[in-house]
């Protein structure tokens, strides 16, 4: 009885203070970032001011300190707080029909390669693919999704996109740039894997379209 009280009375600790314990047995934590830490609201919900600035501070401090225990460090602290921040970079479908779908999926490949260590200039790149793909999609088949998950054991994200529609004639005369966009620069598929570390296309006439691009830190 008294551990079940005991139990239920730590967990009733604010998250913040979790957090900064718990960050604290794994990483140096800095003046300003237990200050900003401290200075978060004891409840914290989604849009909670500050939450955002606290979890990129953090998430940066433990890929400095934990570097290749990066991940793991970040689900630890995850799981110390009850999820109430998302330091993990989770695994997400957009289905993609209208421009908020391709928004949403650009949005959260920016946080998603933020939570992977990704430097900014490498962020912006895998979020311009993720609505390169997802424009794509929107554009010539109309509707399909977008696939976002992170390899963990070598710190890369996956974007997966995926259609039903017309497919595509001939792949190849695209990506070495011999054919004529009529509708855009022609540079989407090419640009995406011109930035990809991996980069494969399945499309078939009739058949529809799969991309798979992998990013990674750099
Ligand atoms: N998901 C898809 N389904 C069917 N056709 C596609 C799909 N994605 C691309 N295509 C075809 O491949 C061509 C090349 O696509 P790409 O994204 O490289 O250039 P674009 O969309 O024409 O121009 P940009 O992306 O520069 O605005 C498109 O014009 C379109 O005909
Ligand atoms: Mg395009």
């Amino acid at each position: 009885l008294k551990l079940t009280q005991g139990f239920s009375a730590s967990r009733r600790e604010p998250a913040k203070k979790q957090l900064l314990l718990a960050l604290e047995k794994q990483v140096m934590v800095s003046a300003q970032l237990r200050q900003q830490i401290m200075s978060l609201p004891d409840v914290i919900s989604p849009g909670t001011r500050g939450v955002e600035n606290v979890t990129d501070t953090v998430v940066k401090t433990v890929w400095l300190f934990a570097k290749t225990h990066a991940l793991d460090v970040l689900r630890g602290l995850d799981s110390a707080t009850n999820n109430v921040f998302a330091f993990y970079p989770l695994d997400a479908v957009f289905r993609i029909e209208n421009e908020a779908g391709v928004t949403r999926a650009r949005q959260h490949a920016l946080s998603m390669s933020g939570r992977l260590g990704f430097r900014t200039v490498r962020q912006t790149k895998v979020a311009t693919a993720t609505s390169e793909l997802a424009r794509n999609i929107q554009m010539y088949a109309g509707r399909g999704e977008i696939k976002l998950h992170t390899i963990a054991q070598k710190a890369g994200l996956v974007i997966e996109a995926s259609d039903r529609g017309p497919g595509i004639a001939d792949v190849n005369a695209i990506l070495s740039g011999s054919i004529q966009s009529k509708t855009g620069l022609g540079l989407g598929l090419r640009g995406v894997k011109s930035i990809a570390n991996h980069f494969t296309i399945d499309s078939a006439l009739g058949a529809g379209t799969r991309v798979s691009a992998v990013f990674y830190q750099d």
